[in-house]
């Protein structure tokens, strides 16, 4: 049993580019490289990758980059969100893009790709960030 709607073509594209962004990553420090690619409510493919800074602090993740991308393409409806690394785990999306995800796609499906074989984890936002805060509860 899926707990996303997609298609198997669309699971396959997203992973597709995914993987593909991962060659944009500028990880010179870390040398993980993460790609991450968007399905939106308009059915384009959007992408990202990491990318990093010599202040540390200052780099952005994959997810983020993508998104930002998508506010400025001006699709903000989200559709689903992949991600992959160059490891065999799946990669698993950090506390801060959990929270840049909440405010545009609270429900959106977030796929997660192994970066060696075809293993796939897929979990809803609203399961990876539980009790989340976002921009209806600011008034
Ligand atoms: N990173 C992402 O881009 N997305 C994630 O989901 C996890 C971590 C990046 C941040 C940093 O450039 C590198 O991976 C190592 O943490």
């Amino acid at each position: 049993m899926n707990n996303h709607n997609l298609t198997t073509e669309q699971v396959q594209a997203l992973r597709d580019q995914c993987l593909a962004a991962r060659e944009y990553a500028y990880a010179p420090y870390s040398k993980f490289r993460v790609g991450c690619a968007i399905l939106t409510k308009a059915g384009s493919i959007v992408t990202g990758a990491n990318v990093e800074n010599a202040s540390y602090g200052a780099g952005i993740c994959a997810e983020r980059t993508a998104i930002t991308r998508c506010v400025m393409e001006g699709q903000k409806e989200l559709q689903a969100i992949a991600i992959s690394s160059d490891m065999a785990d799946c990669v698993s999306p950090c506390g801060i893009c959990r929270q840049f995800i909440r405010e545009f796609a609270p429900k959106v499906p977030v796929l997660m790709f192994s970066g060696q074989s075809d293993k796939m984890v897929c979990h809803t936002l609203e399961e990876l960030l539980p009790l989340s805060f976002g921009p209806e509860h600011l008034h």
